[in-house]
């Protein structure tokens, strides 16, 4: 079963029956002003970290589920009946639903109709949500303009009745008091200190968390109101018993003009509107957040301060802005435009055509937003505990640092500043404060380098070796402050990162050779890196001692990187033998101790014991060394071969590869957090996406196209769109992890949107399987495609230049690149050397 299908013309995902199986969701806000919003309208809002700064109140793991969020009601004032334009969360039943999910009527809305001509399109920045109920047309388009802290609602209302239409139109907004941890927990003091009044058209939410935030939000509307509410009981009556599905002041018609002071600010404007017959009309509500002014300048910041008339002046000029028709039309298309080029830097055309709709939109806009949010605010993680992540952030550059490098740069030394002067690292940081919350991982480091190399690679950039970083201090570990008022932190941690005379600082070489050092200080018995709480398998928590395979070949790759990094840049020579050195190193203590006979152990015990192997009862073969043997290249060709087999044959299913097999049964305190799993979710052998790219990486490196487009398409999520009713997550974007074959919900996802597998995916479809690889001396060209694939082409921008390959497979290959002809002109290698002329180039490409 489908809920809606893909419009790639327009860039849009369309879904066409409002209860899809889970929430689907998109993300509005390219920089600092992030906005999570549903199919049904729901979601929140924050600015930079959606911990200290959380615009729009959302409640996980509500009943029903997906509250709050940007709501608006429109009330037939003859009838007095109303509905959601957005479905949700007035829950009208749904005309033509195939659903099988059985729509619940109404008791507030008895005499109710039902919605029809749904429709919500997912675009890229933007969503648009339709639908008719009782005659009325409504369409809104909700998008965050680019470089703005702010974001618009724009409704569009008609009516196509024959009379005359008396509505009243009802936004809904509930304020975060911004620092979500204290709003979702410490209540005995946040119930007390919200604030929220109404000047004109305009709301204001000025609550004071703490003494350093200088942040108010503001919510205005278009039209002149009839009335307001600030308060949410107020609002929904009943002294707040009554739900979002039917307000008291929806269903009287008019909101109370309320004013927060204490309790639960929110935002709701009442606006009366006749519209005549066939009358369309556009209303517009702007959202946006801006800092406090200072009365002079002598005054440091008194935050407590009255909002003042210039700063009141200042947000006026800008919702008038923003609320006229012409300039949001302007700034939807600058959007699209923004869009347009970044997309524009990689587009494909193959023979399979839902590669291409995820290579050419959805995948590499994925690829974005995990860059700007890792794994912190989505609608599985709640933006609190977190924080950026060291390593996923390390690895979702990679798909990323084609499109917007620059911002890649900056990340990579952002990552820099959160590592530890002896190599080791943050596990996360706040994006605001850069404080690190966690540390004590195995392989966090190394990602760094090879997040480095690939934006070298990709840019030509080897200045940003010798930036000079800072390192983090061990004490930043303080508890992150967890939701109550904080005067010890009396400035704005920004300006103390600003100001803060810095502990050492070192190049950011020096920070990546720390890197490879701490790693190879840091063995155990059999000479394998230690793997401490965790590697790369978060849940893998093996005893004090225990060694990790994974990162043994991690490290291995990590070496040579740095080793061709340093050729590449022609300096530092000396170094490159020790990078050699080490690889071959560890490679032959991989070889020696790690084989298993027919893969790799995946670890050793604290107590010795190897993880992973044909000797254990359960886990006797774990995914992650198996490809990083052959990326690294610590497995030779038998052996290479020999394991990947393995995984086809133990760890492949028809919705990809599982992490382990056999499943955990029972919790073993020796392996940790995995066990504590049932079998088949989660790292407990379900079918972990992100690992499950570096296999397919694995294949191509041994030329077997077939098998590795086979792995690409079993978790693709858009060849899951008919069987969403199975996948239930988005079919637009890849999910954390598919339950595996032993779990009863078999092939369901879960945990969509932020997740290595956007990088990973994208890395290994365009740079392996299609094989346009960018190196430190050009554009790499070496395909690993599908025997049957008789052609494909590429358009690819590389360091200004813009090249248009066609790949030709006439003898049904899969590997080999036969000839390369350059602009007509054959050439003797893979390599094409960049022009730097910023024209276009044919390239043509014989398999
Ligand atoms: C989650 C984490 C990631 C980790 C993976 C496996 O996706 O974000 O850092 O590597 O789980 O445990």
């Amino acid at each position: 079963m489908r809920f809606g299908y893909f419009d790639n013309p327009s860039k849009e995902y369309v879904i066409t029956q409002p209860n899809t199986p889970l929430p689907w969701i998109n993300y509005l806000g390219c920089d600092e002003y992030c906005a999570l919003i549903s199919n049904t309208a729901g979601g929140y809002s924050f600015l930079g970290d959606p911990r200290d700064q959380r615009i729009l109140r959302y409640r996980y793991d509500n009943i029903p589920f997906d509250r709050g969020g940007r709501y608006l009601y429109i009330r037939d004032d003859d009838s007095g009946e109303f509905f959601s334009p957005t479905w949700q969360p007035t829950n009208q039943k749904i005309q033509n639903s195939k659903s099988k999910i059985l729509n619940k009527s109404k008791f507030s809305n008895s005499k109710s109709q039902t919605i029809s001509n749904y429709e919500c399109r997912h675009g890229l920045g933007y969503t648009i949500i339709s639908s008719e109920y009782g005659g009325i047309e409504s369409k809104i388009t909700y998008f965050v303009p680019l470089g703005e802290n702010l974001e618009i609602w724009r409704l569009e209302i008609r009516n196509p009745r024959s009379e005359i239409a008396k509505l009243s139109l009802f936004s809904f907004v509930e304020f975060c008091l911004w620092d979500a941890v204290g709003d979702s927990s410490n209540f005995q003091r946040t119930w007390s200190i919200g604030k929220a009044h109404c000047e004109e058209n305009t709301i204001y939410h000025t609550t004071l968390y703490n003494s350093w935030m200088n942040i108010f939000a503001y919510f205005s509307t278009s039209e002149k109101i009839h009335s307001f509410d600030c308060q949410r009981r107020d609002f929904l009556g009943n002294y707040g018993y009554n739900s979002l599905e039917a307000p008291l002041a929806v269903v009287r018609g008019n909101c109370s003009n309320s004013v927060a002071i204490g309790w639960a600010p929110i935002g709701s404007h009442c606006v009366k509107l006749k519209l005549e017959p066939g009358e369309k009309k556009t209303i517009v509500f702007v959202l946006g957040v801006s800092n406090k002014i200072p009365n002079n300048k002598s005054q440091k910041t008194n935050k407590s301060q009255i909002l003042n008339s210039k700063l009141k002046n200042k947000i006026h000029k800008k919702i008038r802005k923003f609320q006229d028709p012409k300039i949001i039309e302007k700034e939807l298309r600058k959007l699209r435009g923004y869009w347009d080029d970044n997309l524009s830097r990689l587009q494909i055309e193959t023979p399979d055509q839902d590669m291409n709709t995820s290579i050419n939109i959805w995948n590499s806009y994925q690829c974005m937003q995990t860059f700007n949010w890792s794994r912190y605010a989505s609608y599985y993680e709640a933006g609190i505990g977190r924080g950026m992540g060291f390593r996923d952030s390390c690895q979702d550059t990679l798909g990323f640092a084609h499109m917007i490098p620059d911002k890649v740069r900056a990340r990579i030394l952002d990552l820099a500043r959160v590592q530890f002067e002896d190599g080791s690292c943050h596990h996360q940081y706040s994006p605001i404060t850069k404080k690190g919350t966690l540390y004590n991982y195995s392989d966090d480091q190394l990602w760094l380098i090879l997040a480095t190399a690939n934006y070298i690679k990709e840019t030509g950039d080897f200045g940003i070796l010798d930036e000079e970083v800072a390192f983090a201090k061990r004490q930043e570990l303080v508890p992150a402050p967890i939701g109550h008022y904080n005067k010890s932190e009396i400035r704005d941690p920004r300006s103390e990162i600003k100001s803060k005379k810095q502990i050492p600082k070192a190049s950011l070489y020096e920070h990546l050779s720390r890197a490879i050092d701490y790693t190879w200080k840091h063995r155990g018995k059999h000479g394998l890196p230690l793997s401490l709480f965790s590697d790369w398998n978060d849940c893998l928590n093996l005893d004090e001692g225990a060694e990790s395979v994974f990162v043994a070949c991690l490290f291995v790759e990590a070496c040579r990187e740095m080793e061709k990094m340093l050729r590449a840049a022609g300096n530092k020579l000396h170094e490159i033998a020790k990078y050699h050195k080490l690889a071959e190193k560890m490679t032959k203590i991989v070889n020696a101790k790690a084989w298993d006979g027919k893969w790799f152990k995946r670890a050793y015990n604290g107590d010795g014991k190897p993880v992973g192997s044909k000797k254990c009862s359960e886990g006797k073969i774990f995914l992650e060394p198996q490809p990083w043997a052959i990326i690294s290249g610590v497995a030779k060709r038998k052996r290479a071969k020999q394991t990947m087999d393995s995984v086809f044959v133990k760890l492949f299913t028809k919705y990809g590869i599982r992490l382990l097999t056999p499943a955990f049964q029972r919790y073993y305190p020796e392996y940790g957090e995995i066990s504590t799993y049932p079998p088949g979710l989660k790292e407990n052998a379900s079918i972990f996406c992100h690992p499950n790219p570096w296999a397919i990486v694995a294949e191509c490196v041994l030329g077997r196209g077939d098998r590795a487009f086979e792995y690409y398409k079993a978790i693709l999520p858009v060849s899951q769109n008919n069987q969403a009713h199975i996948r239930k997550t988005e079919p637009y974007v890849y999910c954390q992890m598919v339950a595996g074959p032993n779990h009863p919900d078999f092939g369901e996802g879960k945990n969509s949107w932020l997740t290595g597998s956007a990088a990973w995916n994208y890395m290994a479809a365009t740079q392996f399987i299609l094989g346009i690889k960018p190196d430190y001396e050009g554009l790499v060209i070496d395909p690993c495609v599908p025997k049957k694939w008789k052609s494909f082409t590429v358009k690819r921008v590389f360091r200004k230049d813009t090249y248009f390959i066609k790949v030709n497979n006439p003898k049904a290959k899969s590997k080999g690149v036969k000839l390369i002809r350059v602009d007509g002109r054959k050439i003797n290698n893979r390599v094409i050397t960049p022009f730097g002329d910023g024209r276009e180039h044919i390239i043509e490409v014989e398999i």
